[in-house]
């Protein structure tokens, strides 16, 4: 592992992670489903050690967005700009990230991953949808009221190149917050720097320097210094460790869930590719073209994904796990490019570059399902690698025919929850009806 010669402390494993070092693999497709609180997973090299963090499922949500949009006008050219339509940037996007844990949020660039860390930080406003923290609506807040909460919720940005000011000093891009909310007197601000910059790792007599003094590790634990400094409860993350070298993205990512650890902090992480929230997050969202298609726990996301665009990312994650789990090497190409999100496929808008696609994929959009006790799905045809139906698993619940016209019966009677969280009861594809952990209901 390269070692930063500025970082004082290297994040040392903790007892429990040694103990699960110890303890080695297991067997994932012999793990049950619900064994979450239990469960290690391989990771690669630098994190081995550094125990993953866990789901608690019973932990109450800290942030719960519901049906959340951001639609950004595009303007003709010319002396009269008029809005000649929209990027569907964000489309209906609905998730919970727990108090003190940590939701992944991945997909390829461009799908709306950033504007929606950005609307959960309120660096925008959304155009539609709700985002509850502690009892608020972060988005009906006008930016009067969102003062406090501001303090409450940061973000760590993608690229520590430029998210940091490069005539500030350290010590000034750190207290800066400390000055803006006026929480401490003026001479507090100097030892609550020192403090934060040795809590990250970083030389607390440091302080005057300037960030083109420190390499892209340590100025990214600059960023991580500037967001702690408000004591946040949710930090949005967004992809705090692409713009860094392999080795060093396991130190930052250790930071991180040390500091989640010590600081009981939330974190909605996100990264473009599945292999770096692996350890991280135990709950993971993967977002296509504006709109979460799969969501799941980590055992359940990783192990037996239904989503043929999650599979094909999984499948291009190495892992030596992935290859005991049924061959599930072979890599799947992802044709073409992704959509345009101002003219959007019709029905799914993964249907362009999706290998199963039918005609009702172009008809009917496929509804983000609960098919688990963890885990929601949007496909039509959802179901394990090599065993995705021949029929589509929503036309009894949605109304259709296989072909996705609206069929004589109608819609099928059951409650299907859209919502963010997880219901009781779900939806069994292979079985085709409502079941839950007792049973079917
Ligand atoms: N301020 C903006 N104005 C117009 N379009 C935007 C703006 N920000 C992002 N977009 C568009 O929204 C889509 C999603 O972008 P983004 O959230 O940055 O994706 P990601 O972070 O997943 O790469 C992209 O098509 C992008 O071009
Ligand atoms: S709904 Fe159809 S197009 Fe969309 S992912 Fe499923 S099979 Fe593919
Ligand atoms: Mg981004």
């Amino acid at each position: 592992m390269t070692q930063d010669p500025n970082v004082r402390s290297q994040v040392e494993p903790t007892e429990v992670g040694a103990n699960a070092a110890e303890t080695g693999e297991r067997d994932l497709e012999a793990e049950p489903h619900d064994a979450y609180s239990d469960h290690e997973v391989q990771v690669p090299g630098a994190l081995e050690g550094h125990v993953a963090s866990r789901l608690d499922p019973d932990a109450p949500a800290v942030l719960e967005v519901e049906d959340l949009k951001m639609y950004f006008p595009v303007k003709s050219s010319g002396l009269v700009r008029r809005t000649i339509g929209h990027v569907q940037a964000v489309d209906g996007v609905s998730f919970q990230v727990p108090k003190g844990g940590s939701l992944g949020l991945v997909g390829e660039s461009g799908c709306g991953k950033s504007t929606t860390g950005r609307l959960i930080t309120r660096l925008y406003t959304p155009t539609a949808g709700s985002m509850m923290f502690e009892g608020q609506d972060l988005a009906k807040l006008s930016n009067r009221a969102m003062k406090p909460l501001r303090r409450d919720v940061q973000m760590i940005f993608q690229d520590p190149y430029t998210s940091l000011n490069p005539r500030h000093t350290v010590g000034a891009i750190v207290g800066a917050p400390l000055a803006v909310h006026n929480v401490v007197p003026k001479n507090k601000i100097l030892p609550r720097v020192q403090e934060l910059l040795e809590v990250v790792g970083l030389n607390p007599e440091h302080y005057n320097r300037y960030p083109n003094e420190f390499s892209g590790g340590q100025r990214q634990r600059i960023g991580i210094a500037r967001a702690l400094t408000l004591n946040p409860k949710l930090l949005v993350a967004d992809e705090p460790v692409s713009a860094l070298d392999v080795s060093i993205q396991a130190q930052v990512i250790n930071l991180l869930q040390d500091l989640q650890r010590e600081f009981d902090i939330a974190f909605l992480f996100i990264a473009h590719d599945l292999a770096v929230v692996r350890h991280f997050c135990p709950e993971v969202a993967v977002m296509y073209l504006g709109k979460i298609v799969e969501i799941a726990d980590r055992e359940t996301l990783y192990a037996a994904p239904y989503h043929p665009y999650t599979q094909a990312l999984l499948s291009a994650v190495p892992d030596v796990k992935q290859a005991a789990i049924g061959g599930r090497r072979e890599r799947i190409r992802l044709e073409g490019d992704v959509p345009s999100p101002i003219n959007p496929p019709s029905g799914c808008r993964f249907r362009t570059r999706c290998p199963l696609a039918q005609e009702i994929c172009a008809k009917v959009e496929p509804p983000l399902l609960q098919v688990g006790p963890r885990h929601k799905v949007a496909c039509h045809f959802a179901g394990e690698l090599g065993q995705h139906p021949a029929t589509p698993v929503t036309a009894g619940l949605l109304g259709v025919d296989d072909q996705g016209s609206p069929s004589a019966s109608g819609p099928a009677a059951t409650e299907v929850s859209t919502g963010p969280g997880y219901a009781k009861e779900w939806f069994d594809v292979k079985a085709r009806q409502m079941t839950s952990q007792a049973g079917t209901a």
